[in-house]
């Protein structure tokens, strides 16, 4: 008796399993074509001619490789784009999907003592002042913002420009906002434009010079200010302290471009050569491959060997002006929290890369060594030569101003080929 009750007991929970379980598979057929119709019918909903241009930013992972898909098929001709087309492992960046909590900026102290743990060595007091300074206070590695825009990154952003500069430079900011820096939407690719300020440092005209940029800021709204003093050394803080601000506010920005606030840039030119798959680790710019610390102290870029004593750096792209992926500087943000800070900043992001052996590509559309200032250079008044590059450094404001509205008249040039413009030496090195 009991054995056929629970015989028959089981026999309903079988039962009621198995008709749970058609249920579940009904359910997952139902979802399954609801997905396909609603995809179908999205990219119906295109034309084919729109369908050839999807941008690399459009919504969802699903895009992307559908995009990623018809974009190797597309023969491209375009001058800027790669020469040959690596097939692109998409990585997807269902990293950005995942996890879309509303961030703020968490350092409210600046909670600052210098180090004096090596106060007493030899090698320590051995140093010039400004080397002793930094290794005080290199531990200090985030501040509070003094002035904040978490509303510059909110919806899509295809490119965002990112430009160091100083409080008193602000003609610089003024000529940039007139020329490159120009928020732009370019076949529905928004671009944005920030600048990353620390603090004055000239005692009295400090307040005057904060009172100035905060007027500026209430204009522009374009300004992220940091609370530590604007030096050379603590230009590798602005690096770090903006890559925390991007992985805490910007989930959706294709790519980066990061430079100086005297440098002239062609966005179009840029746009132009990011149009590809996206790429997730792009890092491209001026590289220099097995460049040497210098140890020459009268240079501005003197480092002495207790700092660093190997005899090359890793590859690294000049800070004048360089270009990545915003999947990669998240990934940069993390590795750097690893990596004790090195006052030269450029230097610094590229020991980042080499933590996990992604090397920066060169392209010579990225001009910021090497071109001396020098008046009578062709290089320096050669429109033609402006045309065809994506970064050329030194300009001050009014041959940025000038330069700008002579590119963008109606010259013409022969070829875009003032400068050639190598293809990628090597094939983009994976994480
Ligand atoms: C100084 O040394 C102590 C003990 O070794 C260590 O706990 C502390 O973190 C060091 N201070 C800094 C700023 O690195
Ligand atoms: C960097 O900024 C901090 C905070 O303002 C300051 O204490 C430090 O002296 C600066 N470092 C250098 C090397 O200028
Ligand atoms: C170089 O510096 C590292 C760490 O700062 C140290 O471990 C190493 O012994 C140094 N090498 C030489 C040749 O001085
Ligand atoms: C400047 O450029 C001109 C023309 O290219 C060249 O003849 C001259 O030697 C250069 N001067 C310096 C100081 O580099
Ligand atoms: C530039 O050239 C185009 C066609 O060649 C012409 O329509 C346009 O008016 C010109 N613009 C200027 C500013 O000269």
């Amino acid at each position: 008796m009991v054995r056929s009750w629970s015989l028959s007991s089981e026999n309903i929970l079988m039962k009621m399993c198995i008709r749970k379980l058609r249920l579940l598979k009904v359910c997952c057929i139902i979802s399954f074509v609801t997905l396909i119709t609603l995809t179908v019918l999205q990219r119906s909903s295109k034309t084919s001619q729109e369908l050839q241009n999807i941008s690399p930013r459009s919504s969802s992972a699903e895009d992307r490789l559908v995009s990623t898909f018809l974009n190797l098929f597309v023969p491209k001709d375009n001058f800027w784009s790669y020469q040959k087309t690596e097939p692109i492992t998409t990585e997807t960046r269902m990293v950005t999907a995942a996890k879309r909590e509303t961030k703020e900026w968490d350092v409210v102290t600046a909670n600052c003592t210098p180090n004096s743990n090596f106060t007493q060595a030899d090698w320590f007091n051995g140093l010039e002042p400004n080397f002793k300074e930094f290794l005080q206070y290199r531990h200090c590695r985030y501040f509070p913002m003094i002035l904040n825009h978490p509303e510059k990154c909110s919806g899509d952003i295809y490119l965002l420009l990112v430009v160091k500069s100083v409080i008193t430079q602000y003609d610089r900011r003024e000529a940039i906002r007139k020329t490159w820096g120009k928020e732009i939407v370019m076949d529905g690719k928004h671009v944005k434009t920030l600048f990353l300020l620390g603090t004055s440092s000239s005692g009295n005209e400090k307040f005057h010079h904060q009172k100035l940029l905060e007027y500026e800021n209430i204009i522009y709204r374009d300004i992220l200010q940091w609370d530590f003093l604007d030096t050379f050394f603590n230009l590798t803080l602005k690096e770090v302290n903006f890559l925390k601000w991007f992985s805490t506010y910007c989930e959706n920005v294709e790519y980066i471009f990061k430079g100086d606030d005297d440098v002239f840039v062609s966005t179009e030119n840029i746009l132009e050569f990011l149009n590809v798959p996206p790429i997730t680790n792009l890092f491209v710019g001026d590289v220099l491959q097995r460049a040497r610390p210098i140890r020459r102290k009268e240079n501005k870029y003197y480092i002495p060997e207790a700092l660093y004593n190997k005899t090359y750096y890793p590859p690294y792209a000049g800070g004048g002006g360089f270009l990545m992926a915003g999947t990669l500087a998240r990934r940069l943000y993390k590795v750097s929290e690893s990596l004790d800070l090195y006052p030269i900043d450029d230097v610094f992001l590229g020991m980042c890369l080499e933590v996990f052996s992604l090397t920066p590509i060169h392209h010579r559309g990225f001009r910021t060594f090497g071109i001396v200032k020098n008046k009578s250079s062709k290089m320096n008044r050669e429109p033609c030569f402006y045309k065809s590059i994506m970064v050329v450094h030194k300009l001050l404001p009014a041959e940025l101003l000038r330069m700008w509205q002579v590119v963008h008249s109606n010259i013409s040039c022969s070829k875009k080929m003032g400068v050639s413009i190598g293809a990628f030496p090597k094939p983009l090195q994976g994480l």
